[in-house]
């Protein structure tokens, strides 16, 4: 058994942090999101892990993920010169994959439940394929499954206006080799696109034997600021744990679950957790509020901050009014003039600077 992991495309719909970066290596409570996938591949036992990498993000994937080593894994990067669709994903991995079995795993999606109990699914039936499927409010943004109910898959469509159900295809999918057959005889979508729903579909078609099963934890896709918010919320709450490597002085208050790196200065300020502190940060006369986390190497004085994500080597001075439910890029600087305005609320790009007076 091999795994794919999709860490390529353009990331739009998180711009501006990924003009300058993959979204695959935005963090989520100060750890990237691709690394959680990985994570999950490794711990059901799938070491030899293929990444799809651009041509424009890929060198930075690589260097900040690096041989896999470090998550018990062989990592093997796989380049796809253009974002030509999911199943071109899979026809440029080919040589890595082989004739083996696959999990392909988009590399921005973060779910909850164990991936083992699918694998075991998916071996001990024997499978063509195994789909993961989540029930969503908005099926049209996302491909939509027909499943019998027996758990067989029936139809597939790629974001549907009018959408056959609410069971929507988490980026998660098992394949047998005989999924290569399927996109061999796909041809690109009306978005120029080989799609990996066209190919499931041709599958289908061919009466290929693929069930679905649905998640019962959450699902996380966080493609967007709000999705990106909400998943660092999650992560937090489930998975913090308290521990303090820099220091607190006196006057400081940490309440509830923290976590603050090393060699970070805590001054004057009350955290409330569940929250988390990089390395090298400095933080005076604040107050950090639940659901925020904080990367390496950020300033953060005279300012008050709730459900927030600050990216390294931000910084953010005299602010004290609150800001909530914000992102902010690398390197942003954020420094307000005495005569504050009502109400901020940011979505701030890598090196953006923002002044306001
Ligand atoms: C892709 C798939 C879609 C799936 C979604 C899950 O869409 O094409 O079928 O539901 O991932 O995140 P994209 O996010 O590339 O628009």
């Amino acid at each position: 058994m091999k795994a794919l992991i999709l860490s390529g495309g353009k990331g739009t719909r998180l711009r501006p942090l990924t003009y300058t970066g993959a979204k695959q290596l935005v963090p989520v409570a100060n750890k990237p999101i691709l690394w959680y996938g990985i994570e999950a591949i490794a711990a059901a036992g799938i070491t030899d892990i293929g990444i799809i990498i651009s041509p424009e993000t890929g060198e930075e994937v690589k260097a900040k993920t690096g041989d896999g080593s470090r998550f018990g894994a062989k990592i093997t990067y796989i380049l796809q010169a253009e974002p030509a669709g999911l199943a071109h994903a899979v026809k440029v991995a080919q040589p890595f994959l082989g004739d083996s079995p696959f999990v392909m795993y988009l590399g921005d999606n973060l779910i909850e439940d164990q991936l083992s109990q699918f694998l075991e699914q998916f071996e001990q039936q024997q499978l063509d394929a195994l789909i993961l499927l989540r029930q969503v409010k908005n099926p049209s943004a996302f491909g939509v499954a027909k499943v019998a109910p027996n758990g067989q898959l029936l139809g597939l469509v790629e974001k549907p206006k009018n959408p056959p159900s609410n069971l929507a295809l988490v980026g998660v999918y098992f394949f047998a080799p005989i999924v290569h057959q399927a996109i061999a005889e796909i041809q690109p979508s009306a978005r120029g696109e080989l799609e990996i729903t066209d190919a499931i579909q041709r599958a289908i078609d061919r009466r290929c034997n693929i069930q679905a099963t649905q998640l019962t934890g959450w699902w996380l896709d966080t493609g967007k600021k709000d999705d990106l918010l909400e998943a660092n919320r999650i992560i937090l709450d489930s998975y913090l744990t308290p521990s303090v490597k820099g220091k607190v002085n006196p006057d400081s208050q940490i309440i509830g679950r923290v976590e603050i790196g090393i060699n970070t200065e805590i001054i004057n300020s009350t955290i409330r957790g569940p929250a988390i502190v990089g390395d090298n940060c400095r933080i005076e006369n604040c107050f950090i509020g639940p659901y925020s986390s904080i990367g390496d190497r950020v300033t953060l004085i005279d300012s008050e901050l709730d459900h927030s994500v600050i990216l390294e080597g931000a910084k953010v001075l005299n602010i004290n009014q609150r800001i909530v439910d914000s992102v902010i890029g690398q390197r942003a600087k954020l420094n307000v003039a005495p005569q504050r305005p009502k109400a901020l609320r940011f979505m701030i790009g890598d090196d953006s600077q923002i002044e306001l007076s």
